[in-house]
């Protein structure tokens, strides 16, 4: 990746753990839902949000993050996690463990950071493959409403990062979904230097939207049995209403 790549990844790693701080209760639902879990692992641990919590509370984790800037962001923690859990780097769609879990989560709306169906397909088959007969999935990710988001939303301003003397203005224009089911969120990053000269980075973050039915199809279709759906992350049934769906799945039979 050359040195503008470099900038941008920082940039989102940077701007994930500033901006994006979960979804309220999440924290709370994954933490109780593990608890009591003997080997937990999280696909796109990011920096660690939940990770950390779910080591805190003695609960042995491993978790896989694609990207080394997210890893390095999470470096303080990371650095510092009790000997039952780690982080590694790895791929969602082809990771494999020698010993098997009992708890996988993905939480946050990770399974749509899948480019096509297909990735979210081999994603779903390493977590069959590496749980226990009796294991449990727990995902959770946002729901669109039917007419989607037609044209884009003006860019709004959600942040302002200090980073090593250098000012930079977060952007962000509203995700807009596209021709087979993309739905992307585009950033700005004004840059500042220390000596005053500006810069515009440009960014999208690319989602592979699946609506809930599809989702639940290609949940069937790697094998799984859903046990319940929530709307909220107070267990809420999931309804037509709800703007997240929550899903607690096992190997069927
Ligand atoms: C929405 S964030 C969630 C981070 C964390 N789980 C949380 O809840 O704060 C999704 C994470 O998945 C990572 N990711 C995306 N694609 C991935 C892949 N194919 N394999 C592993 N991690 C991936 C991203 O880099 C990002 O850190």
């Amino acid at each position: 990746m050359g040195e503008r790549g470099d900038l941008l990844e920082f940039l989102r790693a940077r701007l994930f753990r500033l901006v994006h701080r979960g979804t309220r209760g999440d924290v709370d639902y994954y933490c109780e839902r593990t608890r009591h879990a003997t080997r937990v692992l999280e696909l796109g641990c990011g920096a660690g949000r939940i990770l950390g919590l779910i080591a805190e509370q003695g609960t042995p984790i491993v978790g896989i993050e694609r990207s080394p800037f997210m890893l390095a962001a999470g470096q303080d923690l990371f650095g510092s996690l009790p000997p039952h859990a780690r982080v590694e780097l790895g791929d969602m769609r082809t990771f494999s463990f020698p010993e098997p879990f009992d708890t996988v989560i993905v939480p946050y709306n990770t399974l749509f950071a899948m480019e096509t169906d297909d990735d979210i397909r081999a994603c779903l088959r390493h977590v069959h493959q590496s749980l226990l007969p009796d294991g449990r999935l727990y995902l959770d990710c946002y729901v669109l409403n039917e007419t989607g988001q037609s044209a884009p939303s003006p860019f709004r301003k959600i942040d302002t990062i200090i980073d090593a003397g250098r000012r930079i203005e977060v952007w962000e224009q509203e995700g807009q979904e596209l021709p087979g089911r993309r739905f992307d969120m585009r950033y700005r990053y004004r840059i500042q230097n220390p000596d005053g000269v500006a810069r515009v980075e440009t960014d999208v973050i690319s989602h592979h939207y699946a609506p809930p039915d599809v989702l639940l199809e290609l949940l069937e279709q790697a094998g799984f049995e859903v046990t319940s759906r929530f709307g909220d992350f107070d267990r809420t049934p999931f309804g037509p209403d709800s703007v997240i769906m929550i899903i607690e799945a096992r190997q069927r039979g």
